[in-house]
């Protein structure tokens, strides 16, 4: 094996993960989640990097950090949308100092404490993360990689050609113009908690009829070529805490489902529409990545590319595509892998991988032998009754 050892991490957002690779081979990852058990854990994963650093070769050291954004240009992003917001947006003062805090003193010493030196830490623009996430570990030479989210430093959907020389940027949709904003509203109007319920509101949409698809095109217009533009009288997100402006709820004609409430048909039917927006949003997407690259196979990452639904009509319905590839931690977590991967491949040329591609599995993060999960069940009061293969869950990798 040869190649740079490389700490890829994600924090002060959601979804804080650290990964290990060595040049193109990605030898450990994991969220910080899975360590501290609060869902979407957006601390600087301390637990995580602690695992990724254990499973180096006795004696190896990382040869650099990659961090997934760059969060210069995220405080930047944070400041103009505060002041362009005034002089409603005051409110969101407390909050930008915090976090401009974080971003500016505390992180880059987390980072730098890694290696000890601050020459060590590179930073990866967000969407570029996300790119690379998707496209170094794909089995294609060459692919168009699409990356949908709620936003990352400024980006919210980005298309990218890749290929040996490595993600050449070709088109960006900017903030507050965000497909992945856009769904997180719905979740919050239909009493999910944003940034971890979208999934919910994707299991409620097949329970609806999509019979709401013109009041929502109402706050979106959708372009032929892919591109779109959110009415922000209907969103509040840039000025928070909430989602949804008054105006929102005006259209959509009652107030949002309060958490927990039982779920009524016409919950139902606004997440069967919003999904339904989104899928037409998704494929023009894609049906444009393909035709503006030349490239007939598709990449995708973002935390929109979780959508598996949306992703599964891609794969009926564009006759053009012939391979589509998703990265499956294709939410933050995953962009500290694509971090950390641009940065080990440092300009080289891209191999594609052999057999296949680059992820055979996502079992990445500590393995436990199934004595140990029946003990850890036992305390927790719970009874080990079943497990369909011991040996899966003990897997080294
Ligand atoms: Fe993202």
């Amino acid at each position: 094996m040869s190649g740079k050892y490389v700490l890829g991490v994600s924090s002060h957002f959601h979804d804080a993960a650290a990964v290990l690779v060595q040049g193109d081979r990605i030898i450990a990852a994991a969220q910080e989640e899975r360590f501290t058990r609060q869902k979407a854990d957006w601390r600087f994963p301390e637990n995580a990097i602690a695992y990724c650093l254990s499973r180096l070769p006795a004696g190896a050291h990382p040869d650099a950090v990659a961090y997934y954004e760059d969060p210069a240009l995220k405080a930047e992003r944070i400041v103009q949308n505060a002041r362009h917001q005034m002089p409603g947006g005051a409110r969101l003062w407390p909050q930008m100092v915090k976090t401009l805090g974080a971003l500016s003193q505390e992180l880059p010493a987390q980072l730098t404490a890694i290696t000890g030196h601050a020459d060590d830490v590179h930073f990866v623009a967000h969407h570029r993360s996300h790119a690379a996430s998707a496209f170094y570990p794909s089995p294609f030479a060459s692919a168009a990689v699409l990356v949908v989210d709620g936003v990352g430093e400024y980006s919210t959907t980005t298309l990218w050609s890749g290929t040996a020389e490595g993600l050449e940027p070709i088109g960006e949709i900017r903030f507050p113009h965000s497909l992945g904003l856009l769904y997180s509203a719905f979740t919050q109007y239909c009493g999910f908690r944003v940034n971890s319920g979208e999934y919910k509101l994707m299991g409620l949409a097949p329970f609806g009829a999509p019979i709401y698809v013109d009041r929502i095109k109402e706050m979106i217009t959708l372009r032929a070529d892919g591109s779109f533009a959110l009415d922000m009288s209907y969103f509040d997100f840039a000025r928070g805490p909430s989602s949804i402006s008054p105006l929102f709820e005006g259209v959509m004609g009652k107030p949002p489902l309060a958490p927990d409430a039982p779920v009524t048909p016409f919950y139902m039917n606004i997440a069967a529409s919003v999904q339904a927006v989104l899928e037409e949003a998704m494929i023009a997407l894609a049906r444009h990545a393909l035709a503006t690259t030349g490239h007939s196979n598709l990449c995708l990452a973002g935390g929109v590319a979780l959508n598996c639904v949306a992703n599964g009509r891609l794969r009926a319905e564009l006759p053009e595509l012939s391979g589509l590839w998703i990265q499956p931690a294709a939410g933050d977590a995953g962009g500290a892998l694509g971090a950390a991967l641009e940065v080990a491949r440092d300009g080289a040329a891209r191999t594609v991988p052999v057999g296949g591609d680059a992820m055979d599995h996502a079992l990445l993060g500590p393995s436990y032998d199934a004595e140990t999960i029946r003990l850890a069940l036992e305390d927790a009061g719970l009874v080990y009754d079943r497990v369909d293969d011991p040996a899966t869950y003990a897997q080294q990798v």
